[in-house]
């Protein structure tokens, strides 16, 4: 399958600033036509923008987090529905800063990711441990428990990327060693292989101060199909060359 490349900007971005970046990577996809696939994850004021400049081109866009309901009263809130409505293929639910933040739970984003698949969005569904509990040697049981709880019954490679995101490496400039990258990619895919038909198909994507002298090396790791990019999202240029770094597809059963 194709890496998967994909930007969560974050609370960032104005609209001449947003548009500037979504139309630089946008015209290099034209221009180069890469091997991976993209997608932009923009904050919601930019969704609607982006949705009409992507509109023709292969870079995909997708929603930060959504609601568990449908529709209601839900004040400040984005449902599911609403982002693939605007042309969201994407929903990114768990992040960890929606964990720390806004206190969600496992529940709630199994919620929110059946909401995204009711939808007919794929959810990425984050999981990732802090530095404590990697120092405690609980990384593993972190991450499977965040699986078990955060992924609903219906998940598979059609509605469902997975993103392995250390808490302590998102944003600080540290990444995890390739080794424990490896180590956590094969115990995420052994649990998808596990608890669903097709589970290796899963997009397993890889986040944390990921920046293009490191993305190389980190995306040739086994069973890391993708990065989810955060501050080096912000600059067409770094996410360029984190998209060319992307080794070209080895297999492509079912895969576009
Ligand atoms: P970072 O963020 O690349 O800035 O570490 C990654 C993320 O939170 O998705």
């Amino acid at each position: 399958m194709a890496k998967l490349i994909a930007g969560n900007w974050k609370m960032n971005g104005l609209r001449a600033d947003g548009i500037a970046l979504a139309q630089r990577i946008a015209d290099w996809t034209r221009a180069e036509r890469p091997s991976a696939a993209l997608a932009l994850f923009p904050p919601a004021t930019l969704l609607a923008p982006l949705a009409e400049l992507l509109a023709e081109t292969e870079v995909a866009l997708g929603g930060q987090d959504c609601h568990s309901a449908a529709k209601g009263a839900h004040t400040g809130d984005i449902s599911a529905i609403m982002l693939a409505d605007l042309g969201c293929r994407y929903v990114i639910v768990g992040h960890s800063e929606r964990r720390q933040n806004h206190g969600e739970t496992d529940a709630q984003v199994a919620a929110k990711a059946k909401a995204a698949h009711l939808a007919g969005l794929i959810a990425v569904v984050c999981v990732g441990e802090s530095e404590a509990e990697r120092d405690k040697g609980g990384a593993l049981a972190v991450v499977t428990r965040q699986l078990t709880g955060s992924l609903p019954p219906a998940s598979e490679a059609a509605n469902t990327v997975v993103a392995y995101e250390p808490v302590w490496a998102i944003g600080t400039g540290r990444t995890a060693a390739p080794a424990d990258v490896a180590e956590m990619h094969a115990a995420i895919r052994r649990h998808l292989v596990e608890r669903a038909g097709a589970g290796d198909q899963v997009r397993i994507l890889y986040g944390g101060s990921v920046k293009p002298d490191n993305a190389g090396e980190l995306l040739a790791v086994e069973n890391v199909d993708g990065a989810l990019v955060g501050g080096a999202s912000l600059d067409a240029q770094s996410f360029i060359a984190i998209a060319k770094a992307a080794p070209g597809p080895q297999s492509t059963p079912g895969e576009t």
